[in-house]
């Protein structure tokens, strides 16, 4: 089995033994015999775990598990399950469950979907919630000290403000700077972090498999000068590219990485890959004119809607209309029951760079107050990311 195969199976055998003891125990539980329940549940665990692939399983625990902790513990400090119960548990819009504790409703917003992830709460339309048993349980005193003694014992805890790159919950933790400066600081953290990132992007499906390249970025190419290029900005250490050049050969134009100094020192490709290589701050005008294509991965939702609008300011400046794109690969989160990974990932958002991951109506107003236009919008399986293209009119 190779390497992507193995990281994408579930185990067929254990799947088969587990669904014959769920049939089991839950026919025995079902016929009155009350102490099957337990066995019910640890044979319902079992199944999970072997349909789950090693990756799906990695992630719930790395991703899911630690950020739901810090969803819940902010959610008693938003009133939130307090406040679904009342008025019979009619359901409630994000502006009416921030409403008691005057918080925005932007943040409530994030840490309901994460609670509804959770099933604290349950969800009956785009933002729009209701209590389960869950939330009746959590919604008195009693069983909710669980959450503020078990957290707060074990972990300084601030409640966040998710809107300002420099003043969050990473510069509470660590002093000033961004996460950024913090990983060039600390060379062998940066590099578990594009290990990680770029092992994870190998296993899903590739943002060449879900946006029409050849329609959208080879037809038409030019092939004088910057109108040639492919820039992938924030492209960490060059492996985006190089893919690129394998999967599409037919893209005939110039590739061009553009990173922080210190990545750019790091980086796996150069010259000899036909790749070339540029200090660039995003934050700063676009150098390369004209180019075909504006690549950013990962990048925009490491940012507030301030900074990205910066970004993609500079983007408009430098494209040429009816000619050039930006293609954004990066979570597209439903607006209804979002996936467990994107709102894992949205969680560590606030944490780490008081940015977010963002929903399609999101990446709509975040592009238009730019003055540019959303051409597209793909996606590809769950939890994975999608691809935004932006044209300039
Ligand atoms: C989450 S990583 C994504 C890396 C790569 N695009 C990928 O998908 O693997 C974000 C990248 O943005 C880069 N970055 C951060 N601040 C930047 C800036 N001001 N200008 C250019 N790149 C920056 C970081 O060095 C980092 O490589």
């Amino acid at each position: 089995m190779s390497g992507k195969e193995f990281e994408n199976s579930p185990d067929i055998d254990g799947v088969a033994r587990a669904l014959s003891q769920v049939t089991l125990q839950g026919d025995t539980f079902l016929h009155g015999d009350t102490e099957a329940r337990q066995k019910l549940i640890a044979s319902a665990k079992e199944l999970v775990a072997a349909a789950e692939t090693p990756v799906e399983a990695l992630l719930w625990h790395t991703w899911a598990l630690p950020t739901r902790t810090v969803a819940a513990r902010v959610a008693v400090d938003l009133k939130l399950f307090e406040t679904t119960v009342q008025d019979d548990g009619r359901p409630k819009t994000n502006e009416e469950l921030a409403a008691p504790t005057g918080a925005s409703p932007a943040l409530v917003k994030r840490i309901s979907r994460a609670c509804v992830s959770m099933h604290m709460l349950d969800e009956k339309g785009p933002g729009l919630y209701v209590p389960n048993r869950l939330t009746h349980l959590l919604s008195g005193p009693g069983f909710v000290g669980s959450i503020i003694h078990l957290f707060d014992i074990t972990q300084e805890y601030r409640f966040p403000k998710p809107d300002n790159a420099l003043d969050g919950p990473f510069q509470y933790a660590n002093g000033i700077g961004t996460a950024f400066e913090w990983l060039a600081n600390h060379p062998e953290v940066f590099q578990a972090f594009y290990s990680y990132v770029h092992a994870l992007r190998k296993h899903r499906p590739s943002w060449t498999d879900i946006y029409p390249v050849h329609e959208k970025l080879v037809n038409g190419l030019k092939l004088d000068g910057d109108a040639s290029v492919f820039v992938d900005i924030g492209g960490g250490t060059g492996q985006i590219l190089q893919d690129f050049r394998a999967d599409i050969p037919e893209y005939r134009g110039r590739l061009v990485l553009q990173e922080i100094p210190e990545v750019i020192a790091a980086a796996t490709v150069g010259p000899d890959d036909g790749i070339e290589l540029q200090v660039h701050d995003f934050f700063t005008p676009q150098p390369i004119k004209g180019a075909r294509a504006y690549f950013l991965r990962s990048c925009l939702h490491d940012w507030p809607d301030e900074q990205c609008r910066t970004i993609l300011g500079h983007l408009k400046d430098a494209m040429e209309p009816g000619y050039s794109k930006i293609i954004i690969s990066d979570a597209v989160m439903a607006d209804e029951k979002a996936t467990w990974q994107h709102v894992a990932l949205d969680i560590f958002m606030i944490a780490q760079l008081s940015a977010q991951e963002r929903t399609e109506s999101e990446w709509h107003a975040l592009v238009e107050s730019c003055g540019l236009k959303i051409a597209g919008i793909y996606n590809k399986g769950e939890g994975n990311e999608g691809v935004v293209e932006i044209v300039a009119e």
